[in-house]
């Protein structure tokens, strides 16, 4: 954690999630009320077919709920896409941008990264942009050099503290079970923090950073302990209501 930074807990579903799934929703809505989890913000990314009955259905809680992607342009001729504007419009608050999987999958760059966010944040939402290295560029002590570039590329200069989250996922800790050292942790964020400060100033400090990547109720409390560590990214465990509240609850009490 970093003093005075209120965490945030986030859920990206991904690919996952049909109507049966609105009532994991339900519940990680009922329990974002409890005064256990007053001092966090938790956000469930559900695909964008369930968005506006997520939000429907979160409004008179503390849940909120956001998209996982957007395209650059607000609107227009690109099948299969949906804009920031649309998910402002489905009274989404977040939106995902430059999840490894979009760059894997979709061949997304840092400069598309880049536009998305500022997408984003001109629809009046805030990006949660992800970075972090793969396994190969570890291996070959590259962390810090790929996370000054992704961070250098990806995050608009109109970020701050307020409409802005930076996301670190380690490509090799998504999914797997695996999770980086507390050491390598500390020093990825440590990192971060710096060259955000570095660039932004004031907003640098107080900006969110999360870590992803097989966050569990068994892990998340050491991990949100770190310094420079505030909140998660979470995807498998964020299925599943009692794990994720549990993350949530894990978060908070090292909050
Ligand atoms: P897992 O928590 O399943 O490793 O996924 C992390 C992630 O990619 C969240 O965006």
């Amino acid at each position: 954690m970093t003093p005075n930074i209120r965490p945030l807990v986030a859920g990206n579903w991904k690919m996952n999630g049909k109507r049966d799934a609105l009532g994991v929703v339900k519940q990680v809505a009922d329990a974002s009320d409890r005064d256990s989890l007053s001092k966090i913000d938790a956000l469930l990314c559900p695909p964008a077919t369930l968005l506006y009955v997520a939000t429907t259905l979160t409004e008179d809680s503390a849940l909120n709920i956001g998209g996982q992607d957007c395209h650059t342009n607000k609107s227009g001729a690109h099948t299969g896409d949906i804009s920031a504007e649309m998910i402002a419009d489905c009274l989404g608050s977040h939106v995902i941008v430059g999840h490894s999987e979009r760059r894997t999958d979709h061949g997304e760059t840092d400069a598309m990264v880049k536009e998305k966010a500022h997408a984003v944040l001109a629809s009046g939402l805030k990006a949660i942009v992800c970075i972090g290295e793969t396994e190969e560029e570890r291996k070959s002590g590259k962390t810090l050099d790929v996370l000054k570039t992704q961070l250098a590329g990806s995050v608009t200069d109109k970020a701050t503290a307020e409409n802005t989250v930076i996301a670190y996922e380690p490509v090799w800790a998504i999914g797997t079970g695996l999770v980086p050292s507390v050491e390598d942790v500390t020093e990825a964020h440590a990192f971060m923090r710096a060259e955000l400060v570095a660039r932004f100033g004031e907003a640098g400090q107080n900006m969110k950073i999360l870590y992803g990547g097989s966050v569990k109720p068994n892990n998340a409390a050491e991990l949100m302990s770190i310094l420079n560590v505030d909140g998660a990214l979470v995807g498998g465990a964020s299925l599943k209501a009692d794990d994720f509240i549990a993350i949530c609850e894990a978060t908070a009490s090292v909050a």
